[in-house]
């Protein structure tokens, strides 16, 4: 499919390249006048992101498969249509283990890049309504992903979960403070599921943390004292949170992540999980839009 690129009046067009990637799958490849991309076709995979200037904000495990039907470690996987696990269809949905279709791809006059991708038809979602699911990547000084799903059964309501499960690279993770959950009432994954408020201005890291924040819509802050910069996750369309890393057992149990990669990342996941499961009406779209950025301290 070659080059793209689109002609803008001052400084750099947006240009696309498609190529083969890891594991030779289908790979995009994205530069803007601000920052580069990398989206895989399989699981409509954002594995990178990076201003000119900066660090990548996101991490990829350098122990990732890149195989079909396997998931892979790192940027942000999309899960739909459950989030967790899910007796005999394993965790966390299909959708990021399928390869999507690219339906355009558009560097726009603005210098910035836009691709959509659908969801194909596929034997596992047959147990689901019949639904058109889309996810519009965006990239320019930042990089906004949307998905969007919508129930075309006449009759039946929809009830998915959703989210996007993003990965981010921080400089040490015992540097790092998560800023904007204070207040939300979450699921401690470490304690069976128990109930609880956060009482702390910010998480820190000294053990694992699987916590899953629920009706919740506000922005959350990655502040990361290493790398001196602050991420902001800013989100429409959703109200859970999670925050996870593995720490140490958990992660010399993943055979695709790295004994001591938990230091370099957090998960902080924008969507619709658990009690705050979508029930999509017959005719109706949800869109999650989530809008990553960064600053320097
Ligand atoms: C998080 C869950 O969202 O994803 C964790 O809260 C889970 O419990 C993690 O371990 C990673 O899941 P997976 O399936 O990608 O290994």
């Amino acid at each position: 499919m070659g080059d793209v690129k689109a002609e803008v009046k001052n400084g750099m067009p947006g240009k696309v390249t498609f190529i083969d990637g890891r594991g030779d799958l289908p790979m995009l490849e994205i530069t803007t006048a601000w920052s580069t991309a990398e989206v895989y076709l399989h699981g409509a995979h954002v594995t990178h992101f990076k201003k000119r200037d900066g660090s990548p904000l996101l991490f990829l495990s350098q122990c990732s498969r890149f195989a079909e039907n396997q998931p892979i470690r790192g940027g942000i996987p999309v899960i739909f249509p459950w989030f967790g696990p899910r007796e005999a269809m394993g965790q966390h949905g299909f959708a990021r283990v399928k390869p999507w279709e690219l339906k355009e791809f558009a560097p726009s006059p603005d210098g910035s890049v836009s691709l959509r991708l659908r969801l194909p038809d596929s034997p596992e979602a047959s147990s689901f309504p019949p639904c058109t699911v889309e996810y519009i990547v965006t990239v320019n000084e930042s990089l906004t992903l949307q998905l969007s799903v919508t129930n075309n059964s006449p009759d039946d309501i929809f009830s998915f979960e959703n989210c996007l499960h993003t990965y981010f690279e921080v400089g040490d993770i015992k540097a790092v403070s998560v800023k904007g959950l204070k207040g939300v009432s979450y699921l401690d994954k470490v304690e069976g599921f128990a109930q609880k408020t956060d009482s702390e201005d910010a998480i820190r890291f000294n053990s694992e943390v699987d916590r899953v924040y629920l009706n919740t819509t506000g922005a959350v802050d990655i502040v990361d004292q290493k790398l001196k910069r602050t991420i902001r996750v800013e989100k429409q369309g959703s109200v859970s949170t999670v925050v996870w890393n593995p720490w140490v057992a958990k992660a010399q149990q993943m055979p695709d992540f790295g004994n001591e990669e938990f230091e370099h990342m957090v998960c902080v996941e924008s969507g619709n999980v658990a009690a705050n499961i979508i029930k999509l009406p017959p005719g109706e779209t949800s869109k999650l839009t989530v809008k990553l950025s960064s600053a320097p301290l």
